[in-house]
């Protein structure tokens, strides 16, 4: 389990350790939103020589006011986006070595009314902040980066598909949607019942499901990303500039980082020095 908050990331851990009766479940530390996170985790993980069949990105948000990472990237979309883009790509040499490898997107059905957008700093929301239209971007883009990997990666052997677990009432939707959640209290699901189709995909055998590739899912059933006359499907140029964007903005190392770190220790110390010398002047 990968969670941010060692807190409830250990609460977690027990409560499936104590309901799968499996003690072999092992909690790592990393804040997707954050690329630099991600890529100590990696690195740490790779060096543990795992195995790796499935990875399930599912840690998201939907901010009620517009937030930013200490990276500088929006919050709503370093989570939602990098989060899914950067640790999966690092991982997928890992996960091709392995049988039956698998990648779950975990979107939401907020993305119906929302076309691929290149807005990734949301400017259009800049006067007045939209937590939930942000969020339905990035959940229509985990559907397109879903299918795009497909075609990408089609010969490893991995199959990527995105899924929309139904509406749950969850702490997120608790603390994110409070209106929604009194107006629908009586229809939502439970957690569980939202994780159902996301536990099938990583573990069903299920024919037709394996045959598919780059898929959106919902009740175990693949269906459509787009509702009649919405309007909302992008082209392959616009796929492609997407991926290509993604790209770009997570090309740097860790050790280039490293490097920069060093750097302005290194100036920063040497100013210390010349107000020093400049007070005993
Ligand atoms: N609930 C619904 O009705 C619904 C509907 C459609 C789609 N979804 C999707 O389902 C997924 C789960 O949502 P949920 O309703 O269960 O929300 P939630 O209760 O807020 O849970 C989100 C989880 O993501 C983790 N997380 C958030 N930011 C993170 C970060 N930067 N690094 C690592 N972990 C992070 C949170 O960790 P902490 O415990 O540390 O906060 C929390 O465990 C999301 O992708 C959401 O978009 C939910």
């Amino acid at each position: 389990m990968v969670c941010r908050n060692p807190k409830y990331g250990e609460e977690a851990v027990e409560t499936v350790k104590k309901e799968s009766k499996n003690e072999k479940i092992y909690l790592q530390i990393c804040d997707v939103s954050l690329q630099k996170d991600i890529r100590n985790f990696v690195k740490k993980f790779l060096k543990e020589n795992q195995k790796l069949n499935c990875i399930v990105n599912n840690a998201g948000v939907l901010l009620n006011e517009k937030q930013m990472t200490s990276e500088k990237i929006d919050k709503t979309f370093a989570t939602n986006i990098i989060g899914t883009f950067l640790l999966t790509e690092l991982l997928i040499p890992l996960l091709e070595k392995s049988e039956d490898p698998r990648v779950i997107s975990v979107s939401s059905g907020g993305m119906y009314t929302q076309k691929l957008d290149f807005d990734y700093e949301f400017k259009k929301y800049e006067k007045k902040w939209d937590g939930a239209l942000a969020y339905g971007m990035t959940k229509r883009q985990q559907v397109v980066l879903t299918e795009f990997w497909s075609k990408k990666y089609e010969k490893t052997g991995i199959q990527f598909s995105s899924m929309h677990p139904g509406w749950a009432d969850t702490k997120g939707v608790q603390t994110s949607l409070p209106t929604f959640r009194e107006t629908l209290k009586n229809s939502l699901r439970t957690a569980e019942e939202g994780s159902d189709t996301i536990v099938w995909l990583a573990i069903s055998n299920n024919k037709k499901m394996k045959s598919e590739n780059g898929k959106f899912y919902f009740d175990r059933s693949s269906t459509s990303p787009h509702l009649t006359w919405g309007g909302t499907e992008e082209s392959k140029e616009d796929q492609q500039k997407f991926y290509d964007d993604l790209v770009k903005m997570t090309s740097w190392s860790i050790e280039e980082d490293e490097e920069k770190e060093k750097e302005e220790i290194i100036i920063e110390k040497k100013n210390e020095e010349i107000e020093e010398i400049k007070k005993e002047e």
